[in-house]
C-alpha cells in the first residue's frame, strides 16, 4: 500500500498545477500525480489557440469577456462562476510566465493578442500555434523540481476507493509491471481530462478515454450536461478514425474563410459574425451544408492572407499542411468537425469539491458552471488555471482528519484470471466510436438515442462479466469508462428537452 497525502490523477495543465501549488506550500507533505501515458501526455499538450484573458484593459474588459462567455453558453453558465474565473485570469498568466512558460509578443513588446470564435475582441494570448506544449513544457518542468512530488508515469487509476461517500485513495495499475498498487490519500484529485475516443473522429489524444469520470460515476458522485459536446469546426480532413490534426479557430481570426467546395462563404448566410460565430454554431452549420451538398469536407482559404506572418503565427500548422501537400497560399484547407471538448462532466463546486468527500476535481473532467451548453474558445486552459488555484486555496487551510476510516483500505484481491482477447476489445471500441457517432453526433434525434441506449444496456451488461472474469487490462478498464461515458450521454441527451448551445435534438 502507497501512502500519500495528495494523490493527483491526470499529468495536464489542471493535475500538474494542483500539485505545483500544494507541493511548494507544504514540503514536508506527500504528492503522487499517477499518469497513464508519458507524464507529458495529455489534451493540455496539443492546445494551439491559447488561452482567453483580458489583458488590454483600453481596448478590452473583464465584462465584454464575461458577457462572450455568457452569450457563448446560451443561458446555462453559471453567472458568479463566469466572473470568477475571468478576473482572476492575469494572476493566473502572471504565475504562468514566473514558472517559465513565454508567450508571444507583437512589435510593442507586449502581449500579442489572438482572437477566436465568440470573442468580440482580441484578447488570446499564445505561444504561437502551440501553447498547450509551452504551459505543460513550463509546469512540468518546475514539478521535476520538487522533491515532494512523485510522477508516476503508465500508471493507470483503475477506480477510486471510497467508504460512506468519502474517497480514502484509488487503484492503480502499473501498466509496464502488470500490477495493480493500492493507493492510499488524505485527499484525491481527478485530473484526467477529455472523453473524444469515444467519438474516434476527435482532435484528442488517445489518452482522453473519460476516465475520471467514469470512476466518480461509480463512486456516486453528481456527473451532470454531459450532452454538451463540443465539436470543432475545423479539424483537418482524414477519413480514417483517430486523432485528427486541428486547424486552430485563430486561423479564422486571422482572417481565413470557411468556403464550400464551390467556393461559397457559407457562414455569412447563417449569422453576421460570419467565420467567427461560436463553435457550436459553426459546426451546426457545417453539418448542414454537408448534409445539403453529400461533400465530405468543406475547405478554409487562407490564399489572401499575408504568408510570412502566417508563418510566424501557426507554424506548425503551416508545416502540417505542407507536409501532405497543401500550399496554403494557393490551396484552401479541406476540414471537417470533430470531437474536441466535453462541457459537462463531475460537478464541483466553487472549491473544486465534488459531491464525493475528500474528492476533487478540475479542469476538463469537472463540470465547474463556466461553459454552460457551449463553451467559449481558449476559455477550458483559463478554467483549468484557476481551479487548480481554488482547490488549493481550499487545501491549504483544511486539515485531515482520519477518523473513523483509519484502516478502512484494503489491497486490491489478486485472483489469477485469463486475458482478454484484443480482438474484443478493439472491435468493441470501433462498434462504440461508430454508434456514437451515428446516434449521438451534432443533431440528434430521440429515436436513434433510445437505439444506442439500448445497445449501450447489453454492451453494459458484457463489459462487466468481461471485467468480472478476465485479467485486468489498461485497454478493458479504458473500454469499460467509454462505456459508461457513452450511456451517461446518451441518457442525458434523452432527458434535455430543449436545443440550447451544443446541443440540438431533432425529432420528425
Ligand atoms: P488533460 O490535459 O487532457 O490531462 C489529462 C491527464 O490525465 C493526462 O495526463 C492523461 O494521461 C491522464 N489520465 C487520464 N485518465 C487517466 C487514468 N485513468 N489514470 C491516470 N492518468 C489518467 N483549450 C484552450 O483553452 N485553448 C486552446 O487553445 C485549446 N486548444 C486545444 C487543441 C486541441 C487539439 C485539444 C485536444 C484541446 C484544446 N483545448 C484548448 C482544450 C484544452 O486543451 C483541454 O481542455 C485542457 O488542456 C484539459 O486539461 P486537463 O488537465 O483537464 O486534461
Ligand atoms: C483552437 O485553437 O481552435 C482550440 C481552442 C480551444 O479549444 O479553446
Amino acid at each position: 500500500m502507497i501512502q500519500t497525502n495528495y494523490l493527483i490523477i491526470g499529468s495536464g495543465v489542471a493535475g500538474l498545477t494542483f500539485a505545483l501549488k500544494i507541493a511548494n506550500q507544504f514540503p514536508e507533505k506527500k504528492v503522487c500525480i499517477v499518469t497513464k501515458a508519458n507524464a507529458d501526455e495529455s489534451n493540455t499538450k496539443y492546445a494551439q489557440g491559447g488561452i482567453a484573458i483580458v489583458t488590454d484593459i483600453i481596448e478590452d474588459s473583464y465584462e465584454k469577456h464575461i458577457e462572450d462567455t455568457l452569450i457563448c453558453g446560451d443561458g446555462l453558465c453559471d453567472e458568479s462562476v463566469v466572473e470568477m474565473v475571468i478576473t482572476e485570469g492575469p494572476k493566473r498568466l502572471k504565475e504562468l510566465i514566473e514558472w517559465g512558460a513565454k508567450f508571444d509578443e507583437n512589435s510593442k513588446g507586449t502581449l500579442d493578442l489572438g482572437k477566436e470564435g465568440g470573442h468580440s475582441k482580441n484578447r488570446v494570448v499564445h505561444h504561437k500555434d502551440q501553447t498547450g506544449q509551452e504551459i505543460q513544457r513550463a509546469i512540468l518542468s518546475q514539478v521535476h523540481l520538487k522533491e515532494n512530488i512523485l510522477v508516476l508515469d503508465y500508471h493507470l487509476a483503475i477506480d477510486l476507493i471510497t467508504e460512506n461517500n468519502r474517497c480514502l485513495g484509488a487503484y492503480v495499475l502499473d501498466e509496464k509491471t502488470n500490477e495493480i498498487l493500492t493507493f492510499q490519500s488524505d485527499f484525491t484529485l481527478l485530473a484526467t481530462g477529455g472523453i473524444g475516443h469515444l467519438y474516434g473522429h476527435t482532435t484528442n489524444p488517445v489518452i482522453a478515454t473519460g476516465d475520471g469520470i467514469a470512476m466518480a460515476f461509480r463512486a456516486n458522485a453528481d456527473i451532470k450536461e454531459m450532452e454538451f459536446i463540443q465539436f470543432h469546426p475545423t479539424a483537418l480532413y482524414d477519413a480514417s478514425t483517430g486523432t485528427s490534426f486541428l486547424i486552430s479557430e485563430a486561423v479564422r481570426g486571422f482572417g481565413a474563410y470557411l468556403r464550400t467546395k464551390n467556393g461559397h462563404r457559407f457562414m455569412l448566410d447563417y449569422d453576421s459574425r460570419g467565420d467567427l460565430a461560436s463553435r457550436d454554431i459553426v459546426s451546426q452549420c457545417i453539418d448542414l451544408e454537408l448534409k445539403k451538398s453529400g461533400d465530405d469536407c468543406v475547405y478554409l482559404d487562407c490564399t489572401h492572407l499575408e504568408m510570412n506572418a502566417f508563418i510566424k503565427h501557426f507554424p506548425m500548422i503551416y508545416s502540417r499542411c505542407q507536409n501532405i501537400g497543401i500550399d496554403l497560399a494557393k490551396d484552401w484547407i479541406p476540414v471537417v468537425p470533430a470531437q474536441h471538448y466535453l462541457c459537462g462532466g463531475i460537478v464541483v463546486d466553487k472549491t473544486g469539491k465534488t459531491s464525493v468527500e475528500n474528492l476533487f476535481a478540475c479542469g476538463e473532467c469537472s463540470r465547474t458552471g463556466l461553459h454552460g451548453a457551449n463553451r467559449l474558445a481558449s476559455n477550458s486552459l483559463l478554467e483549468a488555471l484557476v481551479y487548480s488555484d481554488k482547490i488549493f486555496n481550499y487545501l491549504a487551510n483544511t486539515s485531515f482528519d482520519k477518523g473513523q476510516f483509519e484502516g478502512k483500505v484494503t489491497d486490491w484481491k489478486l485472483v489469477s484470471k485469463p486475458a482478454i482477447n484484443p480482438d474484443y476489445v478493439a472491435k468493441r471500441k470501433a462498434d462504440l466510436q461508430l454508434l456514437m457517432r451515428q446516434n449521438a453526433g451534432i443533431v440528434r434525434n430521440d429515436a436513434d438515442l433510445l437505439k444506442a441506449k439500448e445497445k449501450l444496456t447489453l454492451w453494459k451488461n458484457e463489459i462487466e462479466e468481461k471485467i468480472n472474469n478476465y485479467h485486468i487490462n489498461a485497454d478493458l478498464c479504458e473500454l469499460q469508462n467509454l462505456i459508461t461515458i457513452g450511456t451517461l450521454i446518451v441518457h442525458q441527451s434523452i432527458e434535455r428537452e430543449d436545443n440550447c448551445g451544443g446541443f440540438v435534438k431533432i425529432n420528425s
